[in-house]
């Protein structure tokens, strides 16, 4: 059975863009693959973040899991400072990924531009190669991520190239990035040039947001002087932004969605329509978000369960990749 891999990383606030790019996507795999979805809460650390609101995080992504339709008895939900097997699989892996294409990264780039560089830990430099682990560890084939991400799970790809080929075998499973057709990157509602990020919440819309403020905020939305309504991201980046968020929400493309519009004319009626579309998404994931959260001991139980299934496979492929390298593995 083929299998699907993807997690979030406990920073900051959830946005529409990470529900619509990535979480929204995880449930289509657990009922025909064998699904895998984890908290990458060791890559939480590679930037400071306080102790309390990294728990905090934590416990609202299970509950976001899980309000977003995935179920823990098919999908296996986990957190990865739960299964060594991420960091042992790092520590070898490292040395096999190199500077110069790490330092290549766009997202290490962004980040790494807004830093001193004597604050520039070690791990966010070799972020991706912990995400190559992830992905690893369960011989993933396919990784659904929006398209910030896309980057790193080609990196991953050619580690896997190089890995295979220096050992003459086939100890990893080529790995393939799901991007969503539409919404895999959704900008921000203030300047839609921009990507909607938790790390830069101007414009966004968070998951946990008063579903008054989210229709304040797309009411707000910033579009140009125009009034009509089709996809032109150059042009109408911010009405393309409106129409990827409608579509992706309505599950139809963004063509069906102009076409849908093109005789409206009006901005303020078109996002009338938008709001009450992600409301009308946001209301049931809430409710259920709320029930969860509430639940110590459903939220336990699921990490628990989680973690030992997780443990079985990661550490399955643990030891083959130490036989390969030639570490000794003794009874
Ligand atoms: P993270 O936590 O930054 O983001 C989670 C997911 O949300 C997607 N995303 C977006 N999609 C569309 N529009 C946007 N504006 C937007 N912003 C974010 C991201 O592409 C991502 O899919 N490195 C990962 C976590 C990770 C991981 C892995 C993922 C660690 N190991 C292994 C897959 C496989 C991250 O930080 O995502």
């Amino acid at each position: 059975m083929k299998r699907a891999l993807s997690g979030i990383k406990p920073t900051g606030k959830l946005t529409l863009g990470n529900y619509i790019g990535a979480l929204k996507n995880f449930k289509k795999f657990q009922d025909e693959y064998e699904n895998f979805v984890f908290i990458a809460d060791l890559h939480a650390l590679t930037l400071p973040i306080d102790p309390i609101e990294l728990r905090n995080n934590t416990k609202d992504i299970l509950a976001f899991y899980i309000a977003a339709g995935l179920d823990p008895n098919k999908t296996t939900i986990f957190l990865q400072s739960d299964v060594s097997a991420h960091s042992e699989l790092n520590a070898i892996l490292q040395n096999f990924l190199y500077m110069g294409e790490l330092s290549r990264m766009t997202q290490f780039k962004d980040k790494a531009r807004k830093l001193n560089e004597n604050a520039i830990g070690m791990g966010l430099f070799a972020y991706p190669v912990l995400m190559c682990a992830d992905i690893l560890l369960y011989n993933a084939d396919y990784v659904p991520v929006g398209e910030d991400q896309k980057q790193h799970v080609e990196l991953c790809r050619d580690l896997v190239h190089r890995f295979n080929a220096r050992y003459n075998k086939e100890v990893f499973t080529m790995p393939s990035p799901y991007i969503p057709k539409v919404g895999a990157r959704i900008m921000s509602l203030s300047d839609p040039t921009k990507k909607m990020s938790k790390s830069d919440p101007k414009g966004d819309i968070f998951l946990k947001d008063d579903l008054n403020i989210v229709r304040k905020k797309i009411m707000s939305a910033v579009t140009d002087t125009g009034s009509d309504i089709y996809y032109d991201k150059e042009n109408k980046p911010g009405i393309s932004n409106l129409l990827t968020i409608y579509s992706a929400l309505k599950g139809i493309s963004v063509e069906e969605a102009s076409d849908e519009f093109k005789d409206l004319h009006k901005y303020g009626e078109f996002k009338k329509i938008v709001a009450d579309t992600v409301i009308g998404e946001l209301k049931p994931f809430q409710e259920k978000y709320l029930e969860v959260i509430s639940n110590k001991d459903l939220i336990n139980n699921i990490l628990n369960e989680g973690a030992k299934k997780a443990r079985i496979v990661a550490n399955k492929t643990l030891i083959k990749v130490k036989k390969t390298v030639g570490l000794y593995v003794h009874e």
